[in-house]
Protein backbone atom coordinates (compact mmCIF):
# COMPACT_ATOMS: atom_id res chain seq x y z
CA UNK A 1 0.00 0.00 0.00
CA UNK A 2 1.09 3.35 -0.83
CA UNK A 3 2.14 5.74 2.25
CA UNK A 4 -0.55 8.25 3.44
CA UNK A 5 -0.02 11.51 2.37
CA UNK A 6 0.35 14.09 5.61
CA UNK A 7 1.49 17.45 6.30
CA UNK A 8 4.99 17.66 5.68
CA UNK A 9 6.64 20.39 8.33
CA UNK A 10 5.60 22.01 11.51
CA UNK A 11 4.69 24.85 9.88
CA UNK A 12 2.52 23.67 7.37
CA UNK A 13 0.53 21.96 10.19
CA UNK A 14 -0.05 25.08 11.76
CA UNK A 15 -0.99 27.10 8.54
CA UNK A 16 -3.29 24.16 7.15
CA UNK A 17 -5.00 23.59 10.67
CA UNK A 18 -5.45 27.63 10.65
CA UNK A 19 -6.55 27.77 7.06
CA UNK A 20 -9.39 25.95 7.83
CA UNK A 21 -10.04 27.86 11.12
CA UNK A 22 -10.10 31.36 9.13
CA UNK A 23 -12.79 31.52 6.77
CA UNK A 24 -16.45 33.04 6.31
CA UNK A 25 -17.01 32.04 9.37
CA UNK A 26 -14.48 35.20 10.76
CA UNK A 27 -15.27 37.83 8.18
CA UNK A 28 -18.68 37.12 7.30
CA UNK A 29 -20.55 35.24 9.92
CA UNK A 30 -18.64 36.61 12.93
CA UNK A 31 -19.67 40.40 11.91
CA UNK A 32 -23.11 39.67 11.20
CA UNK A 33 -24.06 37.23 13.92
CA UNK A 34 -22.28 40.05 16.25
CA UNK A 35 -24.56 42.72 14.57
CA UNK A 36 -28.26 40.61 14.91
CA UNK A 37 -27.18 39.46 18.38
CA UNK A 38 -26.44 42.76 20.29
CA UNK A 39 -22.69 43.39 20.03
CA UNK A 40 -20.32 43.15 22.68
CA UNK A 41 -22.66 40.48 24.97
CA UNK A 42 -22.87 38.09 22.25
CA UNK A 43 -18.81 38.24 21.63
CA UNK A 44 -18.27 37.73 25.68
CA UNK A 45 -20.34 34.05 25.44
CA UNK A 46 -18.69 33.07 22.16
CA UNK A 47 -15.46 34.08 24.18
CA UNK A 48 -16.24 31.71 26.97
CA UNK A 49 -17.72 28.85 24.69
CA UNK A 50 -14.23 29.11 23.02
CA UNK A 51 -12.26 28.17 26.10
CA UNK A 52 -14.48 26.05 27.87
CA UNK A 53 -15.54 24.25 25.05
CA UNK A 54 -13.68 24.84 21.34
CA UNK A 55 -10.65 24.46 22.19
CA UNK A 56 -11.16 21.46 24.74
CA UNK A 57 -12.23 19.77 21.69
CA UNK A 58 -10.39 20.81 19.40
CA UNK A 59 -7.42 19.00 20.98
CA UNK A 60 -9.19 16.37 21.69
CA UNK A 61 -10.48 15.88 17.95
CA UNK A 62 -6.81 16.74 16.71
CA UNK A 63 -5.63 13.92 19.01
CA UNK A 64 -7.78 11.19 17.95
CA UNK A 65 -6.85 11.77 14.33
CA UNK A 66 -3.57 11.72 14.52
CA UNK A 67 -3.52 8.39 17.41
CA UNK A 68 -5.43 6.54 14.34
CA UNK A 69 -4.23 8.80 11.44
CA UNK A 70 -7.53 7.63 9.45
CA UNK A 71 -10.46 9.83 8.04
CA UNK A 72 -13.23 10.29 11.00
CA UNK A 73 -15.27 6.80 10.94
CA UNK A 74 -12.43 5.08 10.44
CA UNK A 75 -11.01 6.91 13.69
CA UNK A 76 -13.81 6.38 16.01
CA UNK A 77 -13.81 2.39 14.40
CA UNK A 78 -9.98 1.91 15.06
CA UNK A 79 -10.03 3.88 18.78
CA UNK A 80 -13.29 1.79 19.63
CA UNK A 81 -13.66 -1.45 17.73
CA UNK A 82 -16.30 -2.99 19.80
CA UNK A 83 -18.48 0.07 20.20
CA UNK A 84 -19.16 0.85 16.58
CA UNK A 85 -22.18 3.30 17.84
CA UNK A 86 -19.14 6.30 17.67
CA UNK A 87 -18.74 5.84 14.31
CA UNK A 88 -22.29 7.95 14.23
CA UNK A 89 -19.29 10.66 14.86
CA UNK A 90 -17.96 10.51 11.62
CA UNK A 91 -21.45 9.61 9.89
CA UNK A 92 -23.08 12.89 11.10
CA UNK A 93 -20.15 14.81 10.27
CA UNK A 94 -19.94 13.33 6.70
CA UNK A 95 -23.72 15.42 6.51
CA UNK A 96 -22.65 18.28 8.52
CA UNK A 97 -20.21 18.65 5.83
CA UNK A 98 -22.30 18.51 3.24
CA UNK A 99 -25.13 20.88 4.47
CA UNK A 100 -22.18 23.55 5.39
CA UNK A 101 -20.61 23.12 1.75
CA UNK A 102 -23.98 23.84 0.12
CA UNK A 103 -24.43 27.53 1.60
CA UNK A 104 -20.81 28.18 2.40
CA UNK A 105 -19.89 27.53 -1.33
CA UNK A 106 -22.70 30.17 -2.16
CA UNK A 107 -21.39 33.03 0.19
CA UNK A 108 -17.69 32.20 -1.31
CA UNK A 109 -19.34 32.41 -4.23
CA UNK A 110 -20.75 35.99 -3.73
CA UNK A 111 -17.08 36.79 -2.92
CA UNK A 112 -15.45 35.79 -6.11
CA UNK A 113 -18.28 37.90 -7.77
CA UNK A 114 -17.16 40.92 -5.35
CA UNK A 115 -14.17 40.58 -7.34
CA UNK A 116 -15.08 41.38 -10.60
CA UNK A 117 -17.13 43.93 -9.71
CA UNK A 118 -14.85 45.85 -7.27
CA UNK A 119 -11.91 45.41 -10.49
CA UNK A 120 -14.70 46.71 -12.71
CA UNK A 121 -15.26 49.87 -10.63
CA UNK A 122 -18.81 48.59 -9.99
CA UNK A 123 -19.32 49.11 -5.90
CA UNK A 124 -18.84 52.98 -6.05
CA UNK A 125 -21.34 53.66 -3.29
CA UNK A 126 -21.67 54.68 0.38
CA UNK A 127 -25.21 54.83 0.95
CA UNK A 128 -27.11 51.71 2.10
CA UNK A 129 -29.51 51.74 -0.73
CA UNK A 130 -27.14 51.36 -3.56
CA UNK A 131 -25.38 49.38 -1.77
CA UNK A 132 -27.98 46.76 -1.05
CA UNK A 133 -29.28 46.68 -4.49
CA UNK A 134 -25.87 46.14 -5.71
CA UNK A 135 -26.13 42.83 -3.24
CA UNK A 136 -29.65 42.41 -4.42
CA UNK A 137 -28.51 41.92 -7.66
CA UNK A 138 -26.70 39.29 -7.34
CA UNK A 139 -28.00 36.80 -5.03
CA UNK A 140 -31.55 37.09 -6.82
CA UNK A 141 -30.19 35.99 -10.04
CA UNK A 142 -30.29 32.42 -9.97
CA UNK A 143 -28.28 31.68 -12.82
CA UNK A 144 -25.19 34.76 -11.69
CA UNK A 145 -25.86 32.59 -8.08
CA UNK A 146 -25.37 29.09 -9.28
CA UNK A 147 -22.40 29.39 -11.79
CA UNK A 148 -20.13 31.52 -9.17
CA UNK A 149 -21.15 28.65 -6.73
CA UNK A 150 -19.86 26.04 -8.93
CA UNK A 151 -16.67 27.84 -10.02
CA UNK A 152 -15.87 27.93 -6.27
CA UNK A 153 -16.44 24.24 -6.34
CA UNK A 154 -14.22 23.55 -8.94
CA UNK A 155 -11.60 25.82 -7.84
CA UNK A 156 -11.50 23.96 -4.56
CA UNK A 157 -11.73 20.48 -5.99
CA UNK A 158 -9.21 21.08 -8.11
CA UNK A 159 -6.87 22.06 -5.45
CA UNK A 160 -8.13 18.83 -3.14
CA UNK A 161 -7.75 16.40 -5.89
CA UNK A 162 -3.34 17.53 -5.98
CA UNK A 163 -3.43 16.11 -2.71
CA UNK A 164 -3.12 17.01 1.15
CA UNK A 165 0.65 18.35 1.05
CA UNK A 166 1.15 19.75 -2.19
CA UNK A 167 -2.42 20.56 -2.61
CA UNK A 168 -3.77 21.88 1.04
CA UNK A 169 -0.66 22.50 2.67
CA UNK A 170 1.10 24.40 -0.42
CA UNK A 171 -1.96 27.10 -1.04
CA UNK A 172 -2.78 27.60 2.69
CA UNK A 173 1.20 28.08 3.43
CA UNK A 174 1.34 30.74 0.92
CA UNK A 175 -2.32 32.17 1.29
CA UNK A 176 -2.59 32.84 4.71
CA UNK A 177 -0.06 35.33 5.28
CA UNK A 178 -1.36 37.74 2.86
CA UNK A 179 -4.62 37.78 4.77
CA UNK A 180 -3.23 38.99 7.96
CA UNK A 181 -1.50 41.99 6.21
CA UNK A 182 -4.47 43.12 4.26
CA UNK A 183 -7.02 43.05 7.07
CA UNK A 184 -4.46 45.09 9.51
CA UNK A 185 -4.04 47.71 6.76
CA UNK A 186 -8.41 47.71 6.66
CA UNK A 187 -8.39 48.33 10.21
CA UNK A 188 -6.39 51.18 9.95
CA UNK A 189 -8.97 53.02 7.52
CA UNK A 190 -11.64 51.58 9.28
CA UNK A 191 -11.00 53.28 12.43
CA UNK A 192 -10.24 56.69 11.11
CA UNK A 193 -13.35 56.97 9.73
CA UNK A 194 -15.32 59.76 11.10
CA UNK A 195 -18.01 57.94 14.02
CA UNK A 196 -15.64 54.97 14.41
CA UNK A 197 -15.99 55.05 17.73
CA UNK A 198 -19.80 54.16 18.02
CA UNK A 199 -18.83 51.03 16.12
CA UNK A 200 -15.88 50.16 18.37
CA UNK A 201 -18.44 51.04 21.39
CA UNK A 202 -21.20 48.11 19.49
CA UNK A 203 -18.33 45.91 19.43
CA UNK A 204 -16.58 46.07 23.11
CA UNK A 205 -19.17 47.21 25.48
CA UNK A 206 -21.97 44.56 26.76
CA UNK A 207 -25.35 45.11 27.33
CA UNK A 208 -26.27 42.02 29.45
CA UNK A 209 -29.79 42.27 28.68
CA UNK A 210 -29.50 41.27 25.14
CA UNK A 211 -27.92 37.43 26.32
CA UNK A 212 -31.33 34.82 25.54
CA UNK A 213 -30.85 31.72 25.27
CA UNK A 214 -31.10 31.61 21.65
CA UNK A 215 -28.15 34.11 22.01
CA UNK A 216 -26.36 31.90 23.98
CA UNK A 217 -27.22 29.10 21.26
CA UNK A 218 -25.94 30.88 18.39
CA UNK A 219 -22.47 31.97 20.12
CA UNK A 220 -21.74 28.13 20.74
CA UNK A 221 -22.34 27.35 17.31
CA UNK A 222 -20.23 30.01 16.42
CA UNK A 223 -17.50 28.92 18.40
CA UNK A 224 -17.87 25.28 17.11
CA UNK A 225 -18.04 26.68 13.69
CA UNK A 226 -15.17 28.67 13.76
CA UNK A 227 -12.76 26.17 15.28
CA UNK A 228 -13.98 23.65 12.28
CA UNK A 229 -14.45 21.23 15.14
CA UNK A 230 -17.49 18.57 15.94
CA UNK A 231 -17.70 17.15 12.46
CA UNK A 232 -14.51 15.31 12.15
CA UNK A 233 -12.38 18.30 10.16
CA UNK A 234 -10.14 17.92 12.52
CA UNK A 235 -10.15 14.72 13.07
CA UNK A 236 -9.31 14.23 9.36
CA UNK A 237 -6.12 17.20 9.69
CA UNK A 238 -5.30 15.64 13.02
CA UNK A 239 -4.81 12.37 10.68
CA UNK A 240 -1.77 14.56 9.13
CA UNK A 241 -0.64 16.12 11.85
CA UNK A 242 3.43 15.34 12.53
CA UNK A 243 3.96 12.83 15.51
CA UNK A 244 6.19 15.48 17.21
CA UNK A 245 3.68 18.48 16.92
CA UNK A 246 2.62 19.53 20.47
CA UNK A 247 -1.05 19.64 19.75
CA UNK A 248 -2.07 22.09 22.49
CA UNK A 249 0.01 24.44 21.94
CA UNK A 250 -0.95 24.03 18.18
CA UNK A 251 -4.62 24.42 18.97
CA UNK A 252 -4.03 27.28 21.08
CA UNK A 253 -2.06 29.44 18.54
CA UNK A 254 -4.82 28.55 16.12
CA UNK A 255 -7.48 29.83 18.34
CA UNK A 256 -6.05 32.72 19.16
CA UNK A 257 -4.88 33.47 15.71
CA UNK A 258 -8.38 32.70 14.23
CA UNK A 259 -9.57 35.16 17.10
CA UNK A 260 -7.77 37.87 16.23
CA UNK A 261 -8.63 37.08 12.90
CA UNK A 262 -12.46 37.93 13.94
CA UNK A 263 -11.57 40.55 16.34
CA UNK A 264 -10.21 42.41 13.19
CA UNK A 265 -12.76 42.28 10.69
CA UNK A 266 -14.83 43.31 13.85
CA UNK A 267 -12.79 45.97 14.10
CA UNK A 268 -12.77 46.77 10.34
CA UNK A 269 -16.46 46.90 9.65
CA UNK A 270 -18.48 48.26 12.79
CA UNK A 271 -16.77 51.39 12.89
CA UNK A 272 -17.89 51.46 8.83
CA UNK A 273 -21.32 50.69 9.40
CA UNK A 274 -22.21 53.18 12.32
CA UNK A 275 -19.89 55.99 10.27
CA UNK A 276 -22.09 55.23 7.23
CA UNK A 277 -25.53 54.88 8.56
CA UNK A 278 -26.01 51.02 7.63
CA UNK A 279 -27.49 49.10 10.41
CA UNK A 280 -25.73 46.66 12.08
CA UNK A 281 -28.36 43.96 11.76
CA UNK A 282 -28.44 43.61 8.22
CA UNK A 283 -27.89 40.25 8.31
CA UNK A 284 -25.37 37.99 6.21
CA UNK A 285 -25.10 40.87 3.63
CA UNK A 286 -23.49 42.70 5.98
CA UNK A 287 -19.88 42.51 4.69
CA UNK A 288 -20.70 43.00 1.12
CA UNK A 289 -22.53 45.95 1.81
CA UNK A 290 -20.45 48.09 4.24
CA UNK A 291 -16.70 46.95 2.65
CA UNK A 292 -17.57 48.90 -0.83
CA UNK A 293 -18.53 51.78 1.52
CA UNK A 294 -15.48 51.40 4.13
CA UNK A 295 -12.66 51.61 0.35
CA UNK A 296 -14.78 54.20 -1.47
CA UNK A 297 -13.64 57.55 -0.98
CA UNK A 298 -9.94 56.37 -0.17
CA UNK A 299 -7.60 57.05 -3.05
CA UNK A 300 -6.71 53.42 -4.62
CA UNK A 301 -10.29 52.61 -3.26
CA UNK A 302 -11.17 49.73 -6.23
CA UNK A 303 -7.57 48.30 -5.77
CA UNK A 304 -7.86 47.78 -2.28
CA UNK A 305 -11.61 46.64 -1.92
CA UNK A 306 -10.59 44.10 -4.76
CA UNK A 307 -7.78 42.96 -2.59
CA UNK A 308 -10.08 42.97 0.00
CA UNK A 309 -12.43 40.00 -1.22
CA UNK A 310 -9.27 38.51 -3.08
CA UNK A 311 -7.82 37.78 0.40
CA UNK A 312 -11.72 36.91 1.90
CA UNK A 313 -11.89 33.81 -0.94
CA UNK A 314 -8.87 33.25 0.24
CA UNK A 315 -9.94 32.21 3.56
CA UNK A 316 -12.75 30.63 2.27
CA UNK A 317 -10.60 28.52 0.18
CA UNK A 318 -8.11 26.77 3.21
CA UNK A 319 -11.79 26.92 5.36
CA UNK A 320 -13.73 24.61 2.33
CA UNK A 321 -10.45 22.24 1.59
CA UNK A 322 -11.06 21.28 4.73
CA UNK A 323 -14.58 20.63 4.99
CA UNK A 324 -14.00 18.71 1.97
CA UNK A 325 -11.27 16.65 3.01
CA UNK A 326 -13.63 15.25 5.69
CA UNK A 327 -15.72 13.36 2.63
CA UNK A 328 -12.87 12.63 0.39
CA UNK A 329 -10.74 10.96 2.98
CA UNK A 330 -13.82 8.68 3.96
CA UNK A 331 -14.56 7.76 0.79
CA UNK A 332 -11.00 7.29 -0.44
CA UNK A 333 -10.02 4.95 2.39
CA UNK A 334 -13.12 3.50 3.27
CA UNK A 335 -14.42 2.57 -0.11
CA UNK A 336 -11.29 2.32 -1.98
CA UNK A 337 -11.75 4.98 -4.39
CA UNK A 338 -9.43 6.67 -6.37
CA UNK A 339 -8.92 10.83 -4.80
CA UNK A 340 -10.23 12.01 -8.03
CA UNK A 341 -13.56 10.05 -8.48
CA UNK A 342 -14.03 10.36 -4.62
CA UNK A 343 -13.65 14.42 -5.01
CA UNK A 344 -16.02 14.30 -7.77
CA UNK A 345 -18.56 12.36 -6.56
CA UNK A 346 -18.67 15.29 -3.20
CA UNK A 347 -18.50 17.95 -5.17
CA UNK A 348 -21.42 16.79 -7.60
CA UNK A 349 -23.29 16.45 -4.09
CA UNK A 350 -22.87 19.54 -2.73
CA UNK A 351 -23.76 21.49 -6.22
CA UNK A 352 -26.99 19.59 -6.09
CA UNK A 353 -27.66 20.58 -2.43
CA UNK A 354 -26.57 23.56 -2.63
CA UNK A 355 -29.43 24.54 -5.56
CA UNK A 356 -31.66 25.80 -3.30
CA UNK A 357 -29.31 27.23 -1.21
CA UNK A 358 -28.45 29.31 -3.78
CA UNK A 359 -31.63 30.38 -4.72
CA UNK A 360 -32.81 31.41 -1.11
CA UNK A 361 -32.26 34.69 -2.33
CA UNK A 362 -35.11 34.43 -4.78
CA UNK A 363 -37.01 31.08 -6.51
CA UNK A 364 -36.54 29.50 -3.06
CA UNK A 365 -36.92 32.45 -0.62
CA UNK A 366 -40.65 31.70 0.19
CA UNK A 367 -39.54 27.32 0.91
CA UNK A 368 -39.64 27.46 4.39
CA UNK A 369 -39.60 24.78 6.95
CA UNK A 370 -39.58 26.49 11.15
CA UNK A 371 -39.35 29.48 9.52
CA UNK A 372 -36.38 29.29 7.38
CA UNK A 373 -35.31 29.42 3.81
CA UNK A 374 -32.86 26.41 2.74
CA UNK A 375 -29.89 28.73 3.25
CA UNK A 376 -30.61 29.46 6.89
CA UNK A 377 -32.04 26.12 7.83
CA UNK A 378 -28.62 24.11 6.34
CA UNK A 379 -26.66 26.91 8.29
CA UNK A 380 -28.99 26.18 11.12
CA UNK A 381 -29.12 22.82 11.36
CA UNK A 382 -25.26 22.54 11.29
CA UNK A 383 -23.85 24.75 12.99
CA UNK A 384 -26.43 24.90 16.04
CA UNK A 385 -27.55 21.44 16.14
CA UNK A 386 -24.87 18.63 14.46
CA UNK A 387 -21.92 20.30 15.29
CA UNK A 388 -22.46 20.74 19.05
CA UNK A 389 -24.02 17.39 18.73
CA UNK A 390 -20.95 16.05 17.68
CA UNK A 391 -18.66 17.87 20.36
CA UNK A 392 -20.38 16.87 22.70
CA UNK A 393 -19.67 12.94 21.32
CA UNK A 394 -16.55 13.45 21.00
CA UNK A 395 -15.92 15.06 24.68
CA UNK A 396 -17.45 12.13 25.68
CA UNK A 397 -15.41 10.05 23.97
CA UNK A 398 -12.40 11.31 25.01
CA UNK A 399 -13.17 11.93 28.52
CA UNK A 400 -14.85 8.61 29.00
CA UNK A 401 -13.63 6.13 26.32
CA UNK A 402 -10.54 7.06 25.70
CA UNK A 403 -9.64 8.10 29.08
CA UNK A 404 -6.95 9.79 31.03
CA UNK A 405 -3.97 7.40 30.85
CA UNK A 406 -4.28 7.61 27.00
CA UNK A 407 -4.80 11.19 26.81
CA UNK A 408 -1.86 11.37 29.02
CA UNK A 409 0.50 9.65 26.88
CA UNK A 410 -1.06 10.91 23.57
CA UNK A 411 -1.13 14.91 24.23
CA UNK A 412 2.77 14.49 25.73
CA UNK A 413 4.04 12.89 22.95
CA UNK A 414 4.38 9.71 24.70
CA UNK A 415 5.89 11.76 27.84
CA UNK A 416 8.49 13.89 25.92
CA UNK A 417 6.26 17.15 26.49
CA UNK A 418 5.55 18.34 30.22
CA UNK A 419 2.28 19.25 30.01
CA UNK A 420 1.00 17.13 32.96
CA UNK A 421 -1.49 20.11 33.97
CA UNK A 422 -2.69 21.15 31.01
CA UNK A 423 -3.69 17.98 30.18
CA UNK A 424 -5.38 17.12 33.32
CA UNK A 425 -7.31 20.49 32.91
CA UNK A 426 -8.38 19.26 29.37
CA UNK A 427 -9.49 15.97 30.79
CA UNK A 428 -11.76 18.10 33.31
CA UNK A 429 -13.34 19.61 30.33
CA UNK A 430 -13.97 17.53 27.72
CA UNK A 431 -15.07 14.53 30.72
CA UNK A 432 -17.62 17.08 32.75
CA UNK A 433 -17.59 20.84 31.43
CA UNK A 434 -17.80 20.61 28.24
CA UNK A 435 -20.88 18.13 27.44
CA UNK A 436 -22.91 19.14 30.10
CA UNK A 437 -22.31 22.84 29.29
CA UNK A 438 -23.41 21.97 25.75
CA UNK A 439 -26.37 19.93 26.11
CA UNK A 440 -27.63 22.27 28.32
CA UNK A 441 -27.53 25.36 25.69
CA UNK A 442 -27.95 22.78 23.10
CA UNK A 443 -31.81 21.83 24.93
CA UNK A 444 -32.56 24.89 26.32
CA UNK A 445 -31.62 26.83 22.63
CA UNK A 446 -34.22 24.18 21.02
CA UNK A 447 -36.64 24.94 23.61
CA UNK A 448 -36.92 21.49 24.63
CA UNK A 449 -37.40 22.56 28.58
N1 LIG B 1 -13.99 27.41 10.37
C1 LIG B 1 -14.49 27.78 9.09
C2 LIG B 1 -14.84 29.26 9.03
O1 LIG B 1 -14.84 29.92 10.01
C3 LIG B 1 -15.68 26.99 8.68
C4 LIG B 1 -15.60 25.52 8.91
C5 LIG B 1 -16.59 24.87 9.62
C6 LIG B 1 -14.53 24.78 8.41
C7 LIG B 1 -16.53 23.51 9.87
C8 LIG B 1 -14.45 23.43 8.66
C9 LIG B 1 -15.46 22.80 9.39
O2 LIG B 1 -15.15 29.78 8.02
Amino acid sequence: MSQRDAFTSTFGVLVATLGSAVGLGNIWKFPYLTGTNGGAGFLLVYLLATLLVGLPVMIAEIMLGRTARANAVSTLAQLAPRQPLWQSIGYMGLLAAVLILAFYTEVAGWVFAYIVKALRGQLQFTDPHSAAAAFGALVGSPWQALLWQWLVLAFTGGIIMLGVSKGIEAVTKRLMPLLFLLLFLLCVRSLTLPGAMAGLAFLLQPDFGKITTSVVLTALGLAFFKLSIGMGTMITYGSYFRDEQNIPATALRVMLADLSVSLLAGVAIFPAVFAFGFAPSAGPSLVFMTIPAVFYSMPGGSLFMTLFFVLTAIAATGAILSILEVPVAMLTERLGWHRRKATLVTLFTIALLGVPAALSHGVTAGWKLFGLNPFELFDFISSNILLPLGGILIALFAGWVYGLPKLRDALSNHGQLQNTRIIGLLYLLTRYVAPLLVAVILLKGLNVF
